[in-house]
């Protein structure tokens, strides 16, 4: 079976610049023989998380939808703006809900046990987000996924993708596919392990 991959951007905003980077990222993973699953955040409609939500509401469809998602994907392919030297809300918010307890997932953090994840990054700044990739691995490593090496943080990316959006510098253009490419090959050994 092709490893598997759950792919999203930190930024649900029609023109973003890491979901144009994660476009390419997803087509090295392609390339590589995964299938790939693009998911938009926002479409999960999920609230603000909140405890007293949680008890008087229980959890939300858009909560249970991405916790399944998760599941049924081998690897995620992660890619978010920096928001004042972290990694967005938006994001923040979504992983917290998935890593919630439910009555068939009692330590809340069954759906990423074992997984693989990558996490690139794109800002109009010259850093190209990169804090908010340090941010994110130290929370997705606290959840039980396990980050790749393989990264790309695209710097001065108002500049860097052409009219389709594609990246245009074809350098930066294959290390992005090289991160998908790698996240394919990592969701294929750990197939292989389970
Ligand atoms: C930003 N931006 C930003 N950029 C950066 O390199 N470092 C930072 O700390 C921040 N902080 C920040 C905070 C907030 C609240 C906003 C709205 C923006 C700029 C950000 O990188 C830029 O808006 C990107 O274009 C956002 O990513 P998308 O939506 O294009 O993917």
């Amino acid at each position: 079976m092709p490893p598997r991959i759950l792919a999203f951007a930190g930024s649900s905003r029609r023109e973003s610049l890491n979901r144009k980077l994660l476009t390419e990222a997803v087509d090295g993973a392609r390339a590589a023989g995964a299938e790939v699953t693009v998911l938009r955040l926002a479409d999960l409609a999920l609230p603000v998380y909140d405890g007293d939500h949680e008890d008087e509401h229980g959890f939300p469809a858009g909560a249970l939808e991405f916790k399944r998602q998760i599941t049924e994907h081998d690897a995620l392919l992660i890619a978010s703006p920096e928001h004042n030297g972290g990694y967005t809300a938006q994001l923040k918010n979504a992983l917290d809900w998935a890593s919630r307890p439910t009555e068939t997932d009692r330590t809340g953090l069954g759906a990423f046990k074992g997984k693989f994840a990558a996490v690139i990054s794109a800002s109009p700044g010259l850093l190209g987000g990169l804090r908010s990739q340090t941010a994110l691995q130290i929370s997705l490593h606290k959840i039980g996924l396990t980050v790749i090496p393989e990264n790309i943080a695209l710097g001065s990316a108002h500049q860097a993708f052409d009219d389709e959006g594609r990246i245009k510098d074809e350098r930066s253009r294959r290390s992005t596919h090289g991160v998908g490419e790698a996240l394919a090959r990592a969701a294929h050994t750990s197939q292989s392990k389970a």
